[in-house]
């Protein structure tokens, strides 16, 4: 495989990833270059990097752009990404600014890598949500068509970036401490302020069914990426998908309850035989091996348990799928990406 130039843009949760990733893979790059909003140098895993401030930079030379920057007029993608293929890399961007452009493929290697090849510049990584449940159903659609798909998610503060991670840990830390002083429980809202500023409330010890803005019909944008995001993955916006997408107090790997029905009359253990064969699933057939946030953090696979046929629905299916929203959910993915542009 050629040796390439590699930047990475942004080094928080997900940059940071990105970074572990490539050298956990040894991906095949003759110099990595890394930027974010400030120079400065940093330490992952006791290597330093030297940290490029992106306003200051040039960016001749760079055959493939990692994108981790915040979304947004002032985010590193909406900002930069032009001026990056105007010097000729290809970009691979993490964030929501282009995933539903025309021309702008959006790619799950498992699913789609067919796609990559139409890229005009810009690949696109989906949202972490989205990425675990269409690898779940991936194989399923294909074999025998998806007509419906409901999905709960259970989602990682991570996924909402470093400061989302601090508010967890600094909200329960308070909340113990307090609780240590008290001697007993203590009423967990008046300790802390309603919101810790990252949220629109108290994460620590609480569930929150927000995520995002509220858009069209009371669903939220992250409902709604689920939605269209699933529709171009799989080209098929006949499929009935809706969600209910909840923050939770876990630091990293989303869970998700999905419930989907089929089109061609499909058994029980042929749903499993597909989920056991699909690429990048580890399925656990027995119910009591269930997949959990805390033990998939740090794994590449999608993990899928407690598969079940729904008892008044024919065609229709639960499965609990847990994947880590850093990795499968955003720098593996864009790193997968990257590495399929290099073997085409
Ligand atoms: N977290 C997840 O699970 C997840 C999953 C899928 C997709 N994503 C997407 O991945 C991207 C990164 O998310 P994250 O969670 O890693 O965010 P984060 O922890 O908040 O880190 C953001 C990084 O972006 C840099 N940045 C912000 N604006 C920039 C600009 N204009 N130019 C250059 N760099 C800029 C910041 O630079 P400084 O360090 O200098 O401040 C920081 O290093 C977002 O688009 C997010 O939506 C995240």
């Amino acid at each position: 495989m050629k040796q390439v130039t590699v930047g990475v843009v942004g080094v928080g949760v997900v940059g940071i990833e990105i970074l572990n990733i490539l050298r956990e893979r040894n991906f095949p790059s003759k110099n990595i270059r890394v930027f974010a909003r400030s120079e400065r140098d940093i330490e992952i895993d006791g290597r330093l990097y030297t940290v490029e401030a992106i306003d200051k930079a040039s960016f001749a030379g760079i055959d493939i752009a990692l994108f981790a920057g915040t979304e947004g007029e002032a985010g590193a993608s909406t900002l930069y990404a032009s001026k990056f293929i105007e010097e000729g890399a290809v970009v691979i961007d993490n964030g929501s600014d282009f995933r539903m452009k025309d021309g702008v493929p959006l790619i799950v290697p498992q699913v789609n890598r067919e796609r990559i090849a139409n890229h005009k510049g810009l690949i696109a990584n989906p949202n972490c949500t989205t990425i675990q449940m269409v690898v779940a159903l991936g194989g399923i659609q294909k074999k025998f068509g998806l007509e419906q798909i409901i999905l709960t998610s259970f989602q990682a503060t991570s996924g909402a970036g470093r400061s989302a991670v601090s508010a967890l840990w600094d909200e329960s830390k308070a909340i113990v401490n307090s609780n240590d002083k008290a001697g007993n429980y203590a009423d967990i809202n008046k300790i802390l302020p309603k919101t810790s500023g990252v949220f629109s409330h108290q994460i620590a010890f609480n569930a929150i069914p927000q995520i995002g803005s509220f858009q069209e019909g009371n669903y939220t944008s992250e409902e709604w990426k689920v939605i269209k995001e699933t529709h171009k993955i799989f080209a098929d916006s006949s499929i009935k998908v809706s969600a209910t997408c909840v923050r939770i107090p876990v630091f990293t790997a989303h869970s998700e309850a999905i419930y989907f029905t089929v089109k061609e009359k499909a058994t029980f253990n042929q749903i499993a035989d597909v989920l056991a064969a699909s690429e990048g699933v580890i399925y656990s057939a027995k119910p009591e091996d269930y997949p959990l946030a805390l033990e998939v953090e740090g794994k590449d696979e999608v993990f899928i348990g407690r598969l079940r046929r729904d008892p008044f629905q024919e065609n229709g299916f639960w499965m609990w799928c847990v994947a880590d929203n850093l990795r499968k959910g955003a720098a593996l993915n864009a790193v997968e990406i990257a590495e399929c542009l290099l073997k085409d």
